[in-house]
């Protein structure tokens, strides 16, 4: 594996791998890797002759008052995890290298960006969609492989890509994998590890009241009455907030009162012990 800090040398570390008319896969994280990312790089592996893995803890997707110099950093840790999967290249820039002096430009999705972590955390959605565009440019791959569990961040991406016309990868080559969990359910997340013992074991009521909603909702009960119910289970259970808990076409993301013939998708924020944690789910076995 290379690991590569600097653009030029991406670049021709890139041209090199394509020889031949290999296809080259990226998955863009930013470390602190766990088995969900691995699970990331084992698909992406299936999908393209080789694998592309950025570490690059964004700063434009943080908000002031967010957990940015807190994030886990481990880039050794990461980087022998990656080295046993096989990858290829890793890709792992300083801010300077991907925001010189200078630097001016944003991409901003307007609808699917709205609302949810878009409403929480402002700005966030706009840094997400500038770097990962960055990161399709540098890196020019034929598939990108995201995680499901930031559901909102890939039809953002998503967007993106169709809107601004994406050659590499296009659109449809942005591939979601659904998300990988703990044993007790909990959507793995570097943010877990924030975790103290007692709100770690609190935190699985999150994925297991989903469930519970999702039955309800499905045998036809009211959708209103059912995620206020989820609220305050997950209230009653040592979560300190729900940021949202909504039920949307699982594309548009627009929000449902009901169910209808289209997919849908329960998504929920919540806050517990300082920590927000995020989760999605199907509905209606879409
Ligand atoms: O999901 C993440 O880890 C980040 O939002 C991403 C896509 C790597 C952009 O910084």
């Amino acid at each position: 594996m290379q690991t590569i800090t600097r653009l030029d040398m991406l670049r021709k570390s890139v041209a090199q791998l394509r020889e031949g008319g290999k296809t080259i896969a990226l998955v863009p994280t930013m470390g602190a890797l766990h088995e969900g990312h691995l699970t990331l790089v084992r698909e992406a592996a299936k999908r393209a002759d080789h694998v592309a893995v950025s570490i690059f803890v964004n700063p434009t997707q943080f908000g002031p008052n967010e957990d940015l110099d807190a994030y886990p950093r481990q880039l050794a840790e990461d980087s022998a995890m990656l080295e046993k999967e096989g990858t290829a290249i890793l890709w792992a820039p300083e801010v300077g290298e991907m925001y010189p002096d200078g630097f001016a430009s944003s991409i901003a999705v307007s609808g699917v960006s709205s609302g949810f972590c878009g409403a929480d955390r402002p700005g966030h959605f706009d840094g997400v969609a500038t770097v990962v565009c960055k990161l399709f440019n540098q890196v020019r791959p034929d598939i990108a492989c995201f995680g499901e569990k930031d559901w909102q961040q890939l039809a953002v991406i998503r967007t993106m890509a169709r809107d601004l016309d994406l050659v590499r990868p296009f659109a449809n080559g942005i591939i979601g994998i659904p998300t990988v969990r703990e044993a007790d359910g909990l959507a793995m997340s570097s943010r877990n590890r924030y975790l103290d013992a007692k709100n770690r074991a609190a935190a699985a009521t999150l994925p297991r009241e989903m469930r519970e909603a999702i039955a309800r909702i499905e045998d036809g009960q009211h959708v209103g009455r059912t995620l206020a119910a989820l609220e305050d289970a997950l209230l009653g259970a040592g979560f300190s907030s729900v940021d949202y808990a909504d039920l949307a076409d699982a594309q548009s993301l627009q929000l449902l009162d009901q169910l209808g013939e289209r997919p849908a998708r329960l998504l929920v924020a919540a806050r517990i012990g300082g920590t927000r944690l995020i989760d999605n789910m199907a509905v209606g076995g879409s």
